[in-house]
């Protein structure tokens, strides 16, 4: 069966932390809360996108284990139907995070466990669900060149693609170009050009690089609590931040925005409309912990934007 939007990326069990500082090598602090939930960027993105009411396909592969076990029942619940394969030689993966307490802020190490063996066999034989779909996002924690297939697949079925370069990675000569939209946060982005992206300024330099560079429709640099930064060939303009309440887990904020970026796009509204409805997912994500577990229902978005 056919849907909307498919996603490729990996699912892992987020370990997080809340600490008052992270540690640093050598350190050992007292944490103030634990908790084990669903993460992975492509899952949290194909999460907050069936959540915002999108009809969501996830392309993935788990171990036959907890972890494994614990992705399937965040898929069912969020509505997302998987595309997944079971994979019996390996384990999930999991991630280690921790989030400061007074900011929000994380870090985060993650190992991508069987998704880490995601291949271009797995993208080919989904090839008829990924070139029907409307919209085709992916990241970058699986390998290299399934993500690469994914999106020719796409582009080949006249998808709309999206590709968020999380984490920060080279990109293969001609990967841009197979983009209509590309999404990197500050540093991402600064990866992908050497510009330094400090600001909104850095931002629409280094957004009009990788334009440049042969992003098909537009390039929207995420700028954290300053919104986001979109370049096309209308030139650059700041998208605002909305505030829907006090910041308490940053993680998954990224994938929040990516994911309310494909709903929108799969039903046909405007750029500007899917920049704001965007924003609107993730500005209520950072304001619940976790990742997956964080993301809104459509219902809270509206609420929000009819704010
Ligand atoms: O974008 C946040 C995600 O990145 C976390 O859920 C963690 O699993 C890492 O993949
Ligand atoms: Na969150």
């Amino acid at each position: 069966m056919p849907h909307d939007i498919v996603i490729l990326g990996i699912f892992v069990a987020d370990a997080a932390f809340r600490c008052d500082a992270p540690p640093r090598l050598g350190e050992t602090v007292l944490g103030t809360g634990f908790t084990l939930g669903p993460g992975g960027k492509g899952s949290n993105q194909a999460v907050a996108a069936a959540m915002a009411g999108g009809d969501v396909g996830f392309l993935t592969r788990i171990g036959k284990d907890t972890f494994g076990a614990m992705g399937q029942e965040t898929w069912a619940r969020a509505g997302v139907h998987p595309l997944a394969v079971i994979d019996e030689s390996l384990p999930t993966g999991a991630a280690g995070i921790f989030v400061e307490t007074g900011t929000g802020k994380n870090a985060i190490v993650v190992s991508p466990g069987a998704a880490g063996a995601i291949s271009v066999a797995d993208v080919a034989a989904q090839a008829e669900a990924i070139g029907q779909a409307r919209v085709a996002l992916t990241q970058l924690e699986q390998p290299m060149a399934a993500a690469e297939a994914f999106l020719r697949v796409a582009r080949e079925g006249g998808a709309i693609t999206i590709l968020n370069p999380a984490p920060a990675a080279p990109l293969p000569q001609g990967m841009l170009a197979l983009c209509d939209y590309l999404i990197p946060n500050e540093a991402e982005a600064e990866g992908l050009t050497g510009i330094a992206v400090t600001d909104r300024d850095s931002a629409a330099r280094a957004g009009g690089a990788l334009l440049d560079q042969g992003v098909g429709k537009a390039v929207i640099v995420t700028l954290g609590g300053d919104g986001a930064l979109v370049c096309d060939a209308a030139g650059a303009r700041h998208v605002p931040p909305i505030n829907a309440g006090p910041v308490v887990d940053t993680t998954g904020a990224g994938d929040a925005f990516n994911g309310g970026f494909a709903t929108a796009l799969a039903e046909g509204r405007g750029l500007e409309d899917a920049l704001r409805f965007a924003t609107a997912v993730a500005a209520i994500s950072v304001t619940r912990a976790g990742a997956a577990a964080a993301m809104p229902t459509r219902a809270e978005v509206e609420a929000l934007l009819a704010r």
